[in-house]
């Protein structure tokens, strides 16, 4: 182990992650009956700029009457280099900050735009006299960002997250795609002409890299990863099978831009009973193992040791604050 240690943020569930416009009050209200692990009040891209003023007002007002039952709460700031950040910030949390719990900040360039948010959260904070410190979504969607992931990551004891804005990330690297989200038929292999002369076309993960990017700066400075839209939201096949992808890399859960989308991600990024009890085996199995002086030893005809404990530890500490909702 590295004498660095990896400080973690404050835990939280955030399996998924429900996109509300903040211009629609209906759909404000209907989000507070979500299963949701985080809801995220969009002031920024689902609002367009005739709306925005009225989307800061209707945000307040939600984060101020509406019943959340304990949800934890997101607002997506507008980016730092339009005209409207700076009011998203100073009237929602002047008015509605000790409501919230996270602010969201849409395409991150540089350490220093999480600096300057960080800034103009603290004096605020500090001037309302808030004891609730508020956390910080980051999302990573321009080439920029992901150049500078790293130090993104580490630019604010209040990060927590960082986010894959697939659409945004398209646009930025100039990808050749219009949707948003899931894989491309020209990204493709074809495998060598069998005996007939048929070549198979495989599909690949045009996400693959930044993903997997993402993932390391999350994990590399205790922050929680996470796979932003799945566009299509009709396809619930579509969105599992990339949502599975992301999981498998290390993803801690998934965006949803439609209310149907959120079960589908609570379920994916929760561990299925089966791995729990075999995480739930191997702690037993080690713990007799270290009693009998042992580093390692066999469960099942495989090889666990003092790394299996660690992974078996996280997947029951998941299953635990699942449980716990
Ligand atoms: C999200 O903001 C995206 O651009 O995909
Ligand atoms: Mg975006």
């Amino acid at each position: 182990m590295s004498f660095t240690v990896v400080e973690q943020c404050t835990p939280r569930l955030n399996r998924s992650e429900l996109a509300v416009p903040g211009s629609n009050m209906k759909f404000l209200e209907k989000a507070t009956q979500s299963p949701a692990d985080v809801i995220f009040l969009d002031l920024e891209d689902a609002v367009a700029p005739p709306d925005k003023d009225q989307a800061r007002k209707n945000v307040i007002a939600a984060l101020n009457e509406l019943e959340w039952g304990g949800r934890t709460l997101s607002v997506r700031i507008n980016g730092l280099d339009t005209s409207y950040m700076y009011r998203d910030v100073v009237d929602v949390l002047e008015q509605a900050g000790d409501k919230l719990d996270l602010i969201m900040i849409p395409k991150v360039g540089t350490a220093a735009d999480v600096y300057a948010v960080d800034m103009l959260v603290s004096q605020i904070e500090q001037a309302k006299g808030y004891r609730k410190r508020i956390g910080f979504e980051l999302i990573i969607e321009t080439a920029l960002g992901m150049q500078n992931i790293h130090e993104i990551a580490r630019a604010s004891a209040r990060n927590e997250s960082l986010h894959f804005g697939v659409a945004d990330y398209a646009a930025s690297t100039r990808a050749r795609t219009t949707g948003i989200g899931g894989p491309h038929p020209e990204y493709h292999v074809l495998t060598d002409p069998d005996e007939a002369g048929h070549r198979q076309r495989h599909w690949g993960d045009m996400w693959h890299y930044a993903i997997s990017r993402l993932v390391v700066a999350a994990r590399a400075n205790g922050l929680r990863p996470l796979d932003g839209p799945f566009g299509n939201f009709s396809d619930a096949d579509g969105f599992r099978a990339q949502a599975m992808r992301a999981a498998v890399l290390g993803c801690e859960g998934k965006w949803a831009i439609h209310p149907s989308q959120v079960e589908l991600a609570n379920g994916l990024f929760s561990p299925s009973e089966a791995e729990v009890t075999q995480a739930r085996r191997i702690l037993e199995a080690m713990e007799q193992a270290e009693k009998e002086g042992r580093g390692a030893v066999a469960l099942d005809g495989r090889l666990i040791d003092i790394a299996s404990i660690k992974q078996a530890q996280v997947m029951v500490k998941k299953a635990e604050s699942i449980a716990a909702r």
